[in-house]
């Protein structure tokens, strides 16, 4: 009898908060919350850095460095690789090459899950029953191939890098480093450059562990830094969600577009305590929509001005410095 007492005024508490927040969503013309978590990125969502992106492609295209893109979580790599991964099936390196891609998402990889999951990202066959030094020869051979007979270059993107065990990365570096000296005195006139090109992520303490454990692919690595999202981008990032929210995201206008109900200046609040990082500015967003769906009920108003901005700032902020 007790429980259910409890139960329901848990029940109560949480369907009250939820019919307030939805009122607010309601009262600005939105069908969902602009600020909840997607699964899969949506391309119309992300807010774009043209110049981190020429970079990347350029890095890419001219084949003479793997790459680390650095930054804080949160800070977007995970969505960035995601993004390249779709785009980069349709471009053509400087020799005319096509790219295969692979995608490893999972961390914590010992060295035989290394080589299966790379082999399973790039569709390459293997027994179960193979060591992983077998698994791994059978890429480089298929990766080979590819190259020759399809003129198809392999970008192997690697989420989190160094959240994997150390043994993994010993095939990584096997790869990072094809074709191997037999395959060029093979080949001699078709395999003359890199086969394999590394899009690896992490945060800038993995970057500097891998520049001393791993001197030899960090070597050949190009570190690049997420940027931050000046304010500018901010207002943007909320302005595309709130769009969205309201299924008006396929005319949206980065040259001009609302961030109704809030206040540029409560963005600007946000940014500055979210230190540019997209999934902070999430959480602070949504930490701010939940005070002004409060406010809504005795105000009318579903605005989200400075004041609202700073106090959800300063009771984040805490939590925040922890999850970072
Ligand atoms: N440039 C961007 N524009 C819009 N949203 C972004 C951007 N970068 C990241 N996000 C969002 O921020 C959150 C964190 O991004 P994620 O790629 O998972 O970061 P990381 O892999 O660095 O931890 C996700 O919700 C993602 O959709
Ligand atoms: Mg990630």
């Amino acid at each position: 009898m007790t429980i259910a007492v409890h139960e329901s005024a848990l029940i109560r508490h949480f369907n009250t908060r939820k019919e307030t927040l939805r009122a607010w969503e309601e009262k600005i013309g939105a069908r969902f919350s602009p600020f909840r978590g997607f699964k899969m990125p949506d391309s119309r969502l992300y807010v774009e850095h043209p110049d981190f992106l020429d970079s990347i492609v350029d890095l890419i295209i001219t084949n003479e460095r793997h790459i680390f893109l650095r930054g804080p979580v949160g800070s977007g790599k995970s969505t960035l690789m995601l993004l390249a991964l779709r785009d980069l099936p349709t471009l053509a390196d400087r020799r005319g090459n096509k790219f295969v891609t692979g995608y490893v998402g999972m961390t914590g990889l010992y060295e035989k899950q290394m080589a299966a999951a790379i082999a399973d990202s790039l569709r390459i066959k293997y027994r179960r029953s193979w060591e992983s030094s077998q698994i791994i020869e059978a890429v480089a051979k298929e990766c080979v191939r590819r190259y020759i007979e399809e003129q198809s270059r392999t970008a192997l993107f690697i989420e989190d890098v160094a959240d994997n065990q150390e043994a993994a990365f010993h095939k990584l570096r096997y790869l990072a480093d094809l074709p191997t000296e037999e395959m060029k005195d093979e080949y001699p006139r078709t395999l003359d450059e890199p086969i394999v090109t590394l899009v690896m992520s992490g945060t800038a303490e993995y970057w500097n562990a891998m520049l001393n454990f791993l001197p030899q692919i960090a070597d050949r690595t190009e570190p690049l830094d997420i940027p931050k999202l000046e304010d500018g981008k901010a207002k943007e990032f909320i302005g595309r969600r709130i769009a969205y929210a309201k299924g008006e995201i396929d005319s949206f206008d980065p040259t001009d577009f609302d961030v109704y109900p809030f206040h540029e200046e409560a963005i600007e609040v946000i940014n500055d305590a979210a230190g540019g990082n997209p999934r902070d500015i999430r959480m602070l967003a949504r930490g701010c929509q939940q005070v002004a769906a409060e406010n809504l009920r005795e105000s009318g108003s579903p605005e989200i001005n400075v004041e609202i901005a700073r106090l959800v700032s300063e009771a984040y902020a805490s939590i925040l410095k922890e999850v970072r």
